[in-house]
């Protein structure tokens, strides 16, 4: 049966007493409460544990946005996947274009990062996406690829089973423009086939592959009624938790 993951990722946003507060909401709204799919709430590392002190449902998980690829030792300012695991990770987000963009991480870290997670037994959210100008220029599967080649060519087909990976378009996230239902499935399927021509046709149905990019309460249907959209990464109406809690019962009406 196909079942959703709904991801929020805070960013930079929610201190400790902050994501309290946040997750109390969504613990008390879902009590009691079976779901077909997965909520998952990504804070900061140092929000991490608070979220999780206050979540005790099974059906929703806590994971992280970022993560080093040593094992520990001697790293400045780095979080181990040992450290998330003990804080009760499950997901780990990789590769985000903000990481990308910002902290210049390149493609080949990003396969690194992701590796380690899959071998400490989390599960990453390796995240692809073009920019604008690329778009524009048709040449979004091409910067795709790109971004996946290194990943294809580091992780072996066993570890990959335990992927998942999020389309964003650079232009879509934050600006509050949103991929069509169209452009989202395209690439979607785009992506999948990529999967399946590396890993094999098993793990391209199994993978989870999420939307990311300015996904709202008012356009979470068409995005996960395409047959390629398995959820959402989904950052500013993340942070509320009533229009979080609104994507994922959408997602649950389509189960
Ligand atoms: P957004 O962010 O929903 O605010 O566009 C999505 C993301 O960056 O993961």
């Amino acid at each position: 049966m196909r079942s959703f993951l709904i991801a929020g990722n805070w960013k930079m946003n929610a201190s400790p007493s902050e994501g309290v507060e946040k997750a109390r909401i969504i613990q008390q709204k879902l009590s009691g409460k079976n779901l077909h799919n997965t909520l998952l709430i990504c804070p900061s590392f140092i929000t991490i544990p608070a979220v999780q002190g206050e979540l005790h449902h099974a059906s929703v998980k806590v994971g992280a946005q970022n993560v080093s690829e040593q094992e520990d030792g001697a790293y400045t300012g780095e979080v181990s996947t040992g450290m998330l695991k003990d804080a009760g990770c499950k997901y780990v987000i990789t590769g985000h274009s903000e990481r990308r963009e910002y902290y210049h991480e390149t493609s080949e870290l990003i396969a690194r990062k992701t590796k380690k997670v899959l071998e400490s037994g989390l599960k990453p959210i390796l995240c692809v996406g073009e920019k604008l100008e690329s778009r524009k220029a048709g040449d979004q599967e091409k910067i795709v690829a790109d971004q996946l080649k290194p990943v294809f060519d580091t992780i072996p087909s066993h570890l990959a089973r335990n992927m998942v990976i999020a389309y964003e378009p650079v232009w879509a996230i934050g600006t509050g423009e949103t991929a069509t239902p169209e452009q989202a499935q395209e690439m979607h399927a785009s992506i999948r086939k990529m999967i399946s021509d590396s890993w094999g046709d098993e793990i391209a149905t199994s993978i989870q592959i999420l939307y990311g990019g300015s996904m709202k309460p008012a356009n979470a249907e068409e995005l996960l009624s395409q047959p390629d959209v398995d959820g959402g990464l989904i950052g500013g109406a993340s942070l509320q938790p009533e229009s979080f809690l609104e994507i994922l019962e959408i997602a649950e009406s389509l189960v």
